[in-house]
């Protein structure tokens, strides 16, 4: 399939059809996610606790987005993916912000980036919009700031919270973002929004009313384990297939089931004498 482009999410939109979006980190799920049809791939920092074993998303680098992102892109080069900006690459000024968002572009060829926060980081969404780049934004549950936040909660659920998001979000999308992803507020406020807002508006956690759904493939496959969001649907329990599939290995090791005949490459017929001690 052809490559989609930032007009295909806007026709979308309009046509009501639900855009569908995985996380990738890796070469084999990027391919799959290909194969299976997905519309789009965020190589979400979220690498950070499923793959990379940290306890959030604070400690996880630009280098280590890119190299990851590398390798989404070889394994899906038809798919629209997103490089997500980890903490500390956009905080600091709006120079900074634009230089690393060129990385993503330049070094792992991602279509866009994402970053998080709404009215207080709209100065780095223009930039880098001004910079010729697109930008996704992202409020509700920020994982960056859960520090602020208390904790991975839900936002936007009393009257004054709800206001804030709303605002938050007319601001990204006044700053220039050409997509907002909403993350664990209620499907109320996010109907609400997507309804608002003419850019397309995405879920994870926060219902179906909008414009298409994020999910993190690590928790939709039953990879992750330290805790699962009550907004996750799991689709697969890979973690049980890998630790049976290990377990059987170590048994036919120990057994000596593992390898057989099967599993080697013999000498060529004739050389037996070399091996006679
Ligand atoms: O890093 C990520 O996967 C994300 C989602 C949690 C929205 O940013
Ligand atoms: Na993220």
């Amino acid at each position: 399939a052809k490559k989609k482009t930032r007009l295909d999410f806007v026709k979308m939109k309009r046509e009501g059809e639900k855009a569908t979006w995985i996380t990738a980190y890796d070469f084999p799920t990027a391919s799959f996610a290909q194969q299976a049809g997905m519309d789009m791939i965020l190589v979400g920092d979220s690498m950070g606790m499923v793959l990379l074993g940290y306890d959030g998303t604070v400690p996880v680098t630009m280098e280590e987005c890119l190299i990851h992102c590398r390798a989404v892109r070889r394994g899906a080069p038809d798919l629209w993916c997103m490089g997500d900006m980890p903490f500390g690459s956009y905080q600091v000024s709006d120079e900074d912000a634009v230089i690393n968002a060129i990385r993503f572009l330049k070094e792992a060829d991602m279509d866009c980036v994402k970053l998080e926060g709404g009215r207080r980081v709209c100065s780095r969404i223009k930039a880098i919009t001004d910079a010729g780049i697109l930008v996704c934004g992202h409020i509700g549950l920020t994982p960056q700031s859960s520090g602020q936040l208390g904790g991975f909660k839900a936002q936007g659920r009393d009257p004054e919270s709800a206001r804030e998001l709303i605002k938050d979000a007319i601001a990204v999308q006044d700053a220039g973002a050409y997509a907002l992803l909403l993350e664990a507020v209620p499907p109320e406020l996010t109907e609400f929004i997507a309804k608002k807002l003419e850019i397309p508006v995405y879920s994870i956690g926060a219902g179906a009313p909008c414009d298409g759904q994020l999910i993190i493939c690590g928790d939709m496959l039953g990879l992750f384990q330290a805790f699962t969001p009550k907004f996750v649907k799991k689709y697969a329990n890979v973690a049980e297939v890998e630790i049976a599939a290990f377990k059987e290995y170590v048994q036919d090791v120990k057994k000596g089931r593992f390898p057989t005949d099967d599993h080697v490459y013999h000498i060529h017929e004739g050389m037996e004498e070399e091996f006679q001690s």
